[in-house]
């Protein structure tokens, strides 16, 4: 009892406050329609959720994966599901002239863009790291540097449309992960540089959002394949995954936990974090950097 009231208590209300102070609008579906939206990885897992989602909330979609034949069937069903439209360009993010013009084509096929999801990645199947230094350098270009390019590409619409962007990540962006060390190397470098990137918006009254999306295991074909036999966690819906991947992002939350643990979520807040990004904020002499 002594150790309810002096630990458990305090916690709960701090997580309760936190809940509290950091809840948003309520989520509507039409708040997605007519809205002009790229889901990229989208021919299946948690991305084509995503595209089916939208379709139902009569959204604009342009899709992208490297294989037009699955593209092709998404896109179908999209239009079937009510989708204001829907179009896919099939391409490699390895290729980083294909994800600029892809940005640029998604954007002239919808007539601007209000959200950017960024969701495709690097499958590697689950081992310990010896000596690919090939598989590092390709998981960084692939799950880094092209949601950079296509960040970077996409913004001015995004600023025009007061836009968002929904970077998906993983628990293993958070915290170290053994048997994915390129992978996970990959996820922390999206969370420092679309974090960054977050709080100079803030300064530049750039008003387009990002939205760090922490996702547990979710029963997507690729994870299952990959962890299947090795990892015993539980393993979320990709259905509800995916909506709460966009509620996250139309309500511009900075971050969003998507794992079954209450634990995660609650672990991962890492107030410590937002102590020392709000001390590191206030010493820099914004007026010497602005304008310049
Ligand atoms: C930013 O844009 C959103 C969406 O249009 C709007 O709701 C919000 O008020 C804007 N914020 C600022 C600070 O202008």
């Amino acid at each position: 009892m002594a150790f309810l009231k002096k630990f458990l208590l305090p916690i709960l209300m701090v997580f309760l406050a936190y809940y509290y102070y950091s809840s948003h609008d309520e989520f509507r579906p039409e708040m997605l329609q007519g809205k002009k939206v790229i889901v990229t990885g989208a021919s299946k897992g948690i991305g084509r959720e995503m595209a089916y989602h939208l379709a139902k909330m009569g959204a604009h979609v342009v899709l992208t994966a490297r294989s037009e034949e699955a593209l092709q069937k998404v896109v179908t069903r999209c239009l079937d599901l009510g989708a204001a439209s829907a179009h896919h360009i099939a391409g490699n993010m390895e290729d980083m002239t294909f994800a600029e013009e892809f940005v640029v084509e998604a954007g002239k096929l919808m007539g601007g863009l209000d959200m950017l999801i960024l969701n495709h990645v690097l499958y590697v199947p689950l081992g310990f790291f010896h000596d690919d230094i090939n598989i590092v350098r390709r998981s960084m270009e692939i799950n880094f540097y092209s949601f950079v390019v296509l960040s970077i590409t996409a913004l001015p619409m995004l600023k025009q449309s007061k836009g968002s962007i929904a970077v998906v990540s993983s628990v293993a962006g958070k915290v170290s992960h053994p048997l994915i060390a390129p992978y996970s190397a990959s996820k922390f470098a999206l969370d420092g540089f679309f974090s960054s990137l977050r709080s100079e918006f803030l300064v530049n009254r750039v008003n387009v959002s990002i939205t760090l999306c922490v996702l547990g295991l979710v029963d997507t074909e690729t994870a299952m394949k990959a962890t299947s036999g090795i990892y015993t966690g539980y393993a979320a819906p990709k259905e509800e995954c995916a909506l709460e991947i966009i509620k996250g992002t139309v309500l511009r939350q900075d971050e969003l936990y998507y794992d079954r643990s209450m634990w995660t979520t609650f672990l991962l807040g890492n107030p410590g974090r937002k102590i020392i990004e709000f001390i590191t904020t206030k010493k820099i002499k914004w007026d010497k950097i602005i304008g310049n």
